[in-house]
């Protein structure tokens, strides 16, 4: 079909929720894309974090393969090999005891949003309210737009879920002062990813533990977007010297299919009983058959140590950049492989409009950020490419 079809029938068909570059996808090879008119894409967008080792990673399709032909779908009735061995994987690997499996990020808020409260109200003598940050970003579902900390998230779909309060990111102050005796949990991305790139300290991470063993609440850790080895760490926690009660996973996990997921030590899980929550699809057999190779390859020797030195060369490369151009770029954020560059002088729209006429694709964040969100498995040469081209732009702009 040609391109202008299938964008006049999206136009014509689909729910416009997103709006879309006029060109179409049509398949993908290590970390290029190519669109039906045959145009090369350098991929610095990863599915939104999803797609860590690129397109046609022969170790996940087989994956898929295997385990389509054998058992594609049961329903959670019943016992399976794959979510089984991948729950072990996760535990072992992680502060958790437990995890609890569905389909996607938010349903992976969800999720913790009701094991919190449950242990909340019926462990910790009735504490029902949750702790938020202003700029954070938590998904799309109800409780995930009245967790997120972005108006813009929140208009024409009041009222919200009631009993969520917010503070400023990086300001314990401010989080005492908004805590109450009814706070059941603390909820924090370690990286605020699509409010624009904040990364947490240290003391601020470690102050939020400080406060939850004082004050008996739970800290529950959003690691959908910089969990999976994004940051350089298996899980971007390990990098703070903080332990999370709670914490949410989906994106890479699945290896670009759907899955979410949500650990738990057992203080928490002791809280949840049979029936409390379900998910039809949750670690389907395909899914965490491929999760369970996603892990292995993630945790493979040496691959981590090599996501932190291709970061710094990102972040070299970028904050030359930024010192090359004071007037169009005002401060470089992130860590491992995800950051993002301020721009000042226009719009991250513009930005990427003009990555895009010579073939890169990079997304925006925040109002004023445009992300840098490779495939783990990029070269060193293609992240050099990209700063030549951005360099490029910047001149010229
Ligand atoms: C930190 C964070 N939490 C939750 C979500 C929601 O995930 P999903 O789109 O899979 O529902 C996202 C998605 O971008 C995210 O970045």
């Amino acid at each position: 079909m040609r391109t202008d079809k299938v964008i006049e029938q999206e136009h014509q068909y689909i729910l416009q929720t997103y709006s879309r570059p006029d060109f179409v996808l049509e398949r993908g090879n290590g970390v290029y894309l190519f669109d039906l008119d045959g145009n090369r894409y350098l991929d610095f967008v990863s599915g939104l974090a999803v797609n860590a080792f690129g397109y046609g990673d022969y170790d996940i399709l087989k994956a898929i393969e295997e385990q389509a032909g054998q058992l594609m779908h049961v329903s959670n009735l019943y016992h399976t090999v794959p979510s089984t061995g991948l729950s072990r994987q996760l535990v072992e690997n992680s502060f958790a005891d437990r995890v609890f499996f569905c389909n996607s990020g938010t349903e992976a808020w969800e999720a913790a949003l009701k094991f919190t409260r449950k242990w909340g109200n019926t462990v910790a003598g009735g504490k029902y309210r949750y702790l938020s940050f202003n700029n954070s970003f938590h998904g799309r579902t109800i409780g995930s737009i009245s967790t997120t900390g972005q108006p813009k998230y929140h208009q024409g779909f009041e009222p919200l879920l009631p009993g969520v309060d917010f503070a400023d990111f990086n300001d314990l102050a401010s989080v005492e002062a908004a805590l109450t005796d009814e706070t059941c949990a603390i909820l924090v991305e370690p990286i605020q990813a699509e409010g624009g790139i904040h990364v947490a300290s240290q003391e601020f991470l470690q102050g939020l533990r400080s406060l939850c063993d004082e004050r008996d609440m739970l800290l529950v850790f959003d690691e959908i977007q910089v969990g999976m080895g994004r940051t350089g760490s298996l899980w971007s926690y390990q990098q703070f010297g903080v332990e999370p009660d709670v914490m949410t996973l989906a994106k890479a996990l699945g290896g670009g299919l759907p899955i979410g997921a949500t650990l738990m030590t057992q203080k928490v899980a002791d809280a949840i009983q049979p029936g409390d929550h379900a998910a039809t699809f949750g670690a389907n057999p395909v899914v965490a058959n491929v999760a369970v190779t996603v892990l292995a390859k993630l945790m493979a020797e040496g691959f981590l140590e090599g996501i932190q030195e291709k970061g710094e060369y990102l972040r070299a490369g970028l904050e030359k950049l930024q010192q090359r151009y004071p007037d169009k770029i005002s401060e470089i954020r992130g860590r491992g492989l995800i950051y993002g560059a301020v721009v000042t002088d226009t719009t991250p729209a513009e930005y990427l409009g003009a990555f895009r006429e010579r073939e890169i694709l990079v997304a925006p964040c925040g109002t004023d950020v445009v992300r840098f969100l490779p495939p783990l498995v990029v070269e060193k040469e293609r992240i050099g490419e990209v700063i030549d081209v951005f360099d490029e732009i910047l001149r010229q702009a």
